[in-house]
């Protein structure tokens, strides 16, 4: 039987505090809600049906058309919610898989052993056993362990609030027993809300999870910092389990579509986001971010560095405080130094920049010596123009190339200079006013200005 997700994702998310939907909150640098669409895709939904109400605008914008939508036009509750999306339940004689979007750790594993545990069960749900029972529905059993009811926060007597198993959020129904159940469910409760718990109280089956982390719901934005901690540790570990070393485990902080090979080294209190590779016995030094870009083996990015959308090339060398900003291109053996500012530039083999340099729009050839606190002045107030350096120049200290200029290779210049013309190969290019000398000066000028 084809099995349905339907994703609650709209409510308000008063707790958070916040103008934006709760579930595009991110968590360790992914919107909540993705979470929740990736472990249903892995636990074999073939349809995903997402609630949206409060900011459904943004989700929808967000997630695209990989999922369908329901509306639910007022916040009336859980029950409600999931009443909203009867249409795409009734005439699918389907299985219904129903998560929460605030609910980031769940993994895909986890709800396929629900799953096919739970298959011969008209109605099924997670529960799980915590620490910390508070805010959360607590399942109430009669003295044989069946389940009689799930009772919310404020609606629990001091008994039930004792009680550490908790409703997960997360069911399984045959999709007709679970709208016939919804249609007798009321609002006779604390919140005056409809509650989708209450569909439990004509007998469910409890599928009792382990690890009570895992169903963590975020609702305010100290969950939020707690389960993306747990996350990024997850991470973590992921990788030191495949050959990375982590000096601190509880300061590393890697997008989900991260990768790292083996033998890579990543110092306390960096950011690795988006699409981005490290690769084999590189070490990235503390207080890097990195997004969006390849760091190819052996380099090593030095202190408080942050790369973006670039490719740092084998072997090269990258910070202290460097920033190399989208469309930089490192073509390997490199030599970035502190202070050196780059942008959509191509940075031919074994050229360095060691100081104090900004370097933008620029087709760099191998070999090039870039002097300290050169630039390429690449705009004119109305257009980017494009500086060209052939191999094997050498580019002495404060050094501006007002772009468009073409340098040839292995040319020569001079410290201090100011190049607006093309430079031909092998010819040394000097700007430079000629040097005054005019000794014993300093005395006599003194003198003169003594007081008689
Ligand atoms: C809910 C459960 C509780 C469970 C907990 C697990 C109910 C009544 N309570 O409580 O038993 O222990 O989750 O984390 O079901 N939503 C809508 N429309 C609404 C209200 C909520 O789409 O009108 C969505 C929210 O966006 C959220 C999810 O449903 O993704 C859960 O809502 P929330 O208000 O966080 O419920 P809890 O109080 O956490
Ligand atoms: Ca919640």
């Amino acid at each position: 039987m084809s099995l349905l997700t339907i994703i609650l994702a709209a409510g308000k998310g008063t707790r958070m505090k916040s103008e934006n939907p709760k579930v595009l909150f991110e968590a360790a640098g992914r919107p909540m809600v993705d979470y929740a669409v990736s472990a249903a895709r892995e636990a074999g939904a073939n349809e995903i049906n997402v609630v949206v109400g409060s900011g459904a605008e943004l989700v929808k914008a967000h997630l695209g058309n990989s999922v369908t939508y329901s509306v639910q036009k007022e916040q009336r509750g859980t029950g409600d919610a999931v009443m909203a999306a009867e249409e795409i339940i009734k005439d699918k004689k389907c299985r219904v898989l129903i998560l929460c979007g605030d609910m980031p750790l769940v993994s895909g594993a986890t709800l396929r052993n629900f799953v096919e545990e739970a298959e011969h069960h008209p109605v099924s749900f997670i529960t799980v056993d915590v620490e910390k029972p508070f805010g959360y529905g607590r399942v109430v059993r009669g003295t044989n362990g069946n389940v009689l009811r799930i009772v919310e926060q404020k609606d629990a007597n001091e008994n039930e609030k004792r009680i550490k198993e908790i409703n997960t959020g997360i069911y399984l129904c045959d999709g007709d027993t679970l709208l016939d159940r919804l249609s007798r469910i009321d609002t006779k409760n604390a919140q005056g809300e409809f509650y989708l718990t209450d569909i439990v109280s004509e007998g469910a089956y409890a599928y009792k999870a382990e690890d009570e982390d895992e169903f963590m719901g975020v609702n305010t934005r100290a969950h939020l910092a707690a389960a993306s901690k747990m996350i990024w540790r997850r991470r973590a570990e992921r990788f030191m389990e495949e050959g990375v070393s982590i000096l601190d485990p509880d300061t590393f902080y890697a997008g989900a579509d991260v990768e790292i090979k083996k033998d890579a080294v990543i110092y306390p209190n960096v950011y690795i986001e988006g699409e981005t590779i490290i690769h084999s016995g590189t070490t990235i030094y503390p207080g890097s971010r990195i997004k969006d870009s390849v760091i190819e083996e052996n380099c090593e990015i030095k202190d408080n560095t942050l790369i973006q959308d670039s490719f740092v090339g084998k072997g090269s060398s990258v910070g202290p405080m460097a920033q190399l900003r989208p469309g930089t291109k490192l073509l390997g053996e490199n030599k970035i130094g502190n202070f050196v500012e780059t942008k959509k530039i191509s940075f031919g083999e074994g050229s360095k920049a060691s100081h104090l340099t900004y370097l933008g729009d620029a087709d760099i050839g191998k070999d090039v010596n870039v002097g300290c606190g050169t630039i390429t002045c690449n705009y004119d107030g109305i257009n980017k123009h494009v500086t060209t350096i052939g191999d094997g120049v050498f580019v002495g200290s404060d050094v501006q190339f007002v772009a468009p200029v073409n340098i040839g290779k292995g040319a020569l210049i001079g410290a201090g200079s100011t190049i607006t013309k093309d430079v031909p190969e092998d010819s040394l290019a000097i700007t430079r006013a000629k040097q005054l000398i005019k000794e014993g000066w300093v005395s006599s000028w003194k003198k003169s200005k003594e007081k008689k």
